[in-house]
């Protein structure tokens, strides 16, 4: 059965529930999610949501922090505006029943992490996602005008002959139909890629599907180049990916090599504590450093991390008694579909928020706790410009899907194989033969997986596959074009920042005719 709505959503992190809540004051919501709703990259976050509440603190500061680490591409009148709003959400999220730590009643507990000069990282323990998104699933399921769709796969954009974006056509993932999801306003909000990598903090569902979908639709597409590598995964070989939160260095545990040496200043931002301990390990042949908080009160560390005490105790290793043993991984995407300072894309209809998108807030490296932030902030502003002007439309047939299966076991390879290669040549540290070398790869894997997928039944892992490979392609072509070093993107043939010829965002103009 297809699906009718003012608004489509494509995602249910931060940024698609927090605009399903508001545009349901103006029309009917669908959110389509395609994997269980509390499924996504918001669930995980631990630190989080930075804004200036502290009296001592000031939005000016917060920009300043926001602009550095940004490391000279963060647009300001964004970041200023960003910054402004960040109270008042924290206010809104508060208002629908999310619980923060508090130092006293009505006082909220305010953490300092990497990059910021004053504490200012609004908290739920160590698991303020999982709060974000318990808060904001209740209130989205409260609103009778709203419905929410697991288990449904966006698969491509709908955009007819005046190029105007009319919905998405959505797999359901338990029956296998393909359906059309019609709107005349459409919200992308699917997140990043961190799954790009082999090595990620990112849940499964992370696999850049937005921006995938988005460039084949004729999207404009942003910075692909900066991925942000976080410095701290727990070294667990076998186990689940788990991150340990920068919010620990904040509290004062820091950044040891096998000798119990420091070695870099564990506050710094992550593109430069993520590089000094690549290259501690590639000095020691270690394959980890340690993150050692045994120096702090063990009942504090216990009571003010105990997702993080219980992780990695069931690992096993006691954070109260042992340093942590630690590795860099994909974290973030700093780039992504282009977008105004409403949300809006360059295709009619078309809004994107959160993650997915590249609004200017983060510019060539995200400050810490500044993703929640501008999902919320971008959320409310698209729902606050999105107009439901135009009728629904119907969109054209599907292309793609033929008759054919691919087995699971190949799917897996595949997968495996592009992650390995971008792990390896686009990490990082990058060079232009690595990132040649990636090139070339990418769009060799691409064209293979494109020519499975056209002669295939329709198919979620091929299709999150198909994404992967687009996603690769933009990363390592960015990279390649990028002849400098710059927040999360390091080039070791070019060190240096090269402002007079690279203080610009790596833009790349969406045809859709041309992919
Ligand atoms: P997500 O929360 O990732 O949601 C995307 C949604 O889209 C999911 O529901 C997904 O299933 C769905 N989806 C994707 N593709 C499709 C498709 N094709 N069809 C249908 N649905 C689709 N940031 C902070 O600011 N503070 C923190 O403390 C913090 N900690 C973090 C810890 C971890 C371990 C991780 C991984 C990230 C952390 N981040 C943190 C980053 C932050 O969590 C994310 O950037 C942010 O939550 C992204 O929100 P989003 O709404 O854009 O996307
Ligand atoms: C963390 O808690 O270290 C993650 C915070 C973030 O990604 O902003």
């Amino acid at each position: 059965m297809n699906i009718e709505a003012d608004y489509l959503i494509i995602g249910s992190g931060v940024a698609g529930l927090f605009f399903a809540l508001k545009a349901a004051r103006h029309g009917s919501v669908a959110i389509v999610t395609k994997r269980e709703r509390r499924e996504s990259n918001t669930q995980y976050a631990q630190g989080g949501i930075a804004a200036v509440i502290d009296a001592s603190d000031s939005v000016a500061s917060h920009v300043e922090d926001t602009l550095a680490a940004g490391d000279g591409l963060c647009d300001r009148a964004i970041a200023e505006a960003v910054v402004a709003e960040g109270p008042e959400v924290v206010r809104e999220l508060l208002a629908i029943g999310a619980q923060f730590n508090e130092v006293s009643p009505g006082v909220l507990s305010l953490m300092r992490e990497g990059g910021h000069s004053h504490a200012r990282v609004v908290h739920a323990d160590d698991m303020t996602g999982r709060e974000v998104t318990r808060a904001l699933v209740r209130a989205v399921e409260a609103l009778p005008n709203v419905t929410l769709y697991d288990h449904h796969l966006a698969v491509d954009l709908i955009v007819d002959v005046e190029g105007r974006c009319r919905g998405a056509r959505v797999l359901d993932v338990q029956d296998g139909q393909l359906i059309e999801a019609l709107a005349p306003v459409t919200l992308l909000a699917t997140g990043g890629c961190g799954q790009v990598f082999l090595h990620t903090t990112n849940p499964r569902v992370a696999s850049g599907d937005g921006v995938a979908m988005a460039w084949r639709a004729g999207a404009n597409v942003g910075n692909m180049e900066f991925t942000q590598f976080h410095p701290t995964m727990l070294y667990d070989p076998g186990g689940p990916s788990f991150l340990v939160s920068e919010a620990l260095r904040g509290f004062g545990a820091v950044l040891v090599n096998d000798r119990a040496g420091a070695f870099i200043d564990s506050l710094k931002t992550r593109d430069k504590v993520s590089r000094a301990i690549v290259s501690q390990m590639q000095e020691s042949g270690a394959e980890w450093v340690y993150l050692d908080a045994t120096i702090k009160d063990a009942d504090e560390t216990r009571r003010r991390f105990p997702n993080i005490y219980q992780h990695c105790l069931g690992a096993g290793v006691d954070m109260t008694k042992q340093p942590i043993p630690v590795v860099p991984a994909a974290h973030y995407m700093c780039g992504g579909v282009c977008t105004d300072e409403h949300g809006q894309t360059n295709i009619a209809g078309l809004y994107a928020a959160g993650e997915v998108a590249m609004s200017g807030f983060q510019g060539a490296n995200r400050l810490a706790s500044n993703s929640l932030l501008e999902g919320l902030v971008f959320a409310r502003r698209a729902a606050g410009h999105a107009r439901i002007e135009a009728p629904v439309g119907k969109g054209a047939k599907p292309t793609a899907g033929g008759k054919g299966v691919v087995e699971a076991a190949e799917l897996a390879e595949r997968r495996q194989a592009l992650r390995e290669m971008m792990w390896n040549e686009v990490g990082i540290v990058r060079s232009d033969q690595s990132l040649q070398l990636a090139s070339a790869e990418a769009g060799r894997m691409a064209k293979e997986i494109e020519i499975l997928y056209d002669g295939m039944a329709l198919d979620a892992e091929l299709v999150q596959l198909r994404n992967l490979a687009t996603v690769a392609e933009l990363i390592a072509g960015s990279a390649r074009m990028r002849l400098e070093s710059r927040g999360g993107h390091y080039n070791s043939d070019h060190p240096e920042r090269d402002d007079a010829n690279w203080q610009r965002p790596t833009l790349l103009v969406g045809h859709p005719e041309a992919h």
